[in-house]
């Protein structure tokens, strides 16, 4: 990835929320929503988390945690979830699709 589309991601990081929010997204999904889309469907070059296998998703996140997987965005986030939060969003992602 160039330095130009990492920018780029994190301008599109920046931006307000949306204030419209699914539902069915449970309120500790509702962060994500603003750069994953709703359901985790992916928004540019934001990945797709829709659909996400549970054990992959906790394996990501303590690499995301542990900065031992490059991310712009998602080591500065992983590391304020604890582990049952973390677990209720590999369910809820992983259960959509
Ligand atoms: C500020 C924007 C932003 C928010 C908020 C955000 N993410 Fe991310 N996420 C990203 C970006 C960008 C990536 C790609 C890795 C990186 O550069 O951080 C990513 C990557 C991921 C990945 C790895 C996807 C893959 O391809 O393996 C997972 C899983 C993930 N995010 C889950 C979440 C969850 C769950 C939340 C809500 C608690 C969340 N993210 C909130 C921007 C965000």
């Amino acid at each position: 990835m160039k330095p130009s589309s990492r920018f780029a991601i994190l301008a599109i990081a920046m931006l307000p929320v949306a204030a419209v929010a699914d539902p069915q997204t449970p309120p500790i999904a509702q962060a994500c929503a603003g750069c994953h889309g709703q359901s985790g469907a992916g928004m540019g070059a934001i990945p797709d988390i829709a659909g996400y296998d549970r054990d992959a998703f906790i394996q990501v996140w303590e690499e995301f945690r542990a900065g031992a997987r490059f991310a712009t965005i998602m080591t500065r986030i992983a590391p304020g979830y604890t582990d049952e939060e973390v677990a209720a969003l590999a369910d809820y992602f992983a259960s959509l699709r």
